[in-house]
């Protein structure tokens, strides 16, 4: 089997005392070519969302007998080929929801009380003193929390967002109720928040969701935070409605390109938080993310349903 990153806590161990692993130890991921010829030697493949699992490397790899990874997002990987060769791609849901809304929180009070600018004014030796208009940022409590996609992280947020007295607005594909907050359209939720949370899945229908229109209905004192994919926001668009004070500013964990490429628009623009997709980067998280891919590797090793699997049509008793 085959690892595609050296990985936290004892999930490679695990995997070892089943079968022979190989590891990709380099700190960056295998490029293209040397991740097709590995693959194409493996039976089990545990990836992450760095690796590009397209249907040429699945088709590439006869031997191949489950894909498994450590993430919860699998916009990387082509299920459609996936399935249709028959093989389980595993993934991780559930165990990185409250570090990631921990994280979304932590960005929306940090664009709204605008911390990162504060603290390069304070290293920059700039401040100069206490003084009445330094800095002013928006209250987080009574602010209205707009969230785009009311899944399990989606929820995680409203619960913290809660605890601040925000007002919460929602988007969601079904029509679940949650407490104490109001579904409505996208652009209604657009035009009404002071700041706008991502959380959907990118997905074809996802691809792109927010852009200029969506963003030129925002308030121009109003914040947009992302920590859901990047190809969700077109980051052009955002740029300029940054640049041109459209919104006021935005929080970002994540970009349509990974790592953010040195020439990014964002990287020039003071309203903005940029992160370097660390939603779910806490110890016990990415230990247990480790621990649930090596389970579902194993477990399709042995030719067992994957407790955590992105492709059920995989399993012929699904219809
Ligand atoms: C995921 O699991 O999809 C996250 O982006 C990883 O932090």
């Amino acid at each position: 089997m085959l690892v595609t990153r050296r990985l936290p806590g004892d999930a490679v161990a695990r995997l070892g005392r089943a079968a022979r692993v190989r590891v990709w130890s380099a700190q960056t991921p295998p490029p293209d070519k040397e991740l097709r010829a590995a693959v194409r030697e493996a039976d089990g493949l545990l990836c992450l969302l760095t690796d590009r699992i397209d249907a040429r490397l699945l088709e590439g790899a006869p031997g191949l007998r489950v894909v498994s990874q450590m993430a919860t997002g699998v916009d990387n990987i082509d299920l459609d080929a996936a399935t249709r060769l028959g093989i389980p791609v595993g993934h991780t849901p559930g165990i990185l929801t409250d570090t990631t809304a921990d994280l979304a929180f932590a960005l929306i009070c940090a664009v709204l009380r605008r911390l990162t600018e504060a603290e390069r004014l304070l290293r920059a030796g700039e401040w100069r003193t206490w003084s009445p208009d330094l800095l002013l940022g928006r209250d987080i409590h009574g602010a209205t929390l707009g969230i785009v996609g009311m899944g399990a992280i989606g929820q995680a947020v409203a619960r913290r967002a809660r605890g601040f007295d925000m007002e919460i607005l929602y988007t969601s594909r079904t029509d679940k109720r949650i407490p104490g907050a109001r579904r409505v359209a996208l652009d209604d939720l657009l035009r009404a928040a002071d700041v706008v949370s991502v959380h959907c899945a990118l997905t074809p229908e996802t691809r792109g969701l927010i852009g200029s229109r969506e963003l030129a209905l925002m308030r121009p004192t109003a914040y947009l935070v992302n920590t859901a994919r990047g190809g969700i926001v077109d980051e052009d668009a955002l740029a300029r409605a940054l640049r041109t004070g459209d919104i006021a500013g935005a929080g970002l964990d994540v970009f349509a390109a990974e790592p953010l490429p040195p020439s990014s628009p964002l990287l020039d623009l003071a309203n903005v938080t940029l992160l370097p997709h660390i939603g779910s980067a806490s110890v016990r998280t990415r230990e247990r993310m480790a621990e649930l891919a090596a389970g579902n590797l194993l477990a399709g090793l042995r030719g067992d349903r994957l407790p955590y699997c992105a492709n059920p049509a995989v399993y012929p008793d699904v219809p």
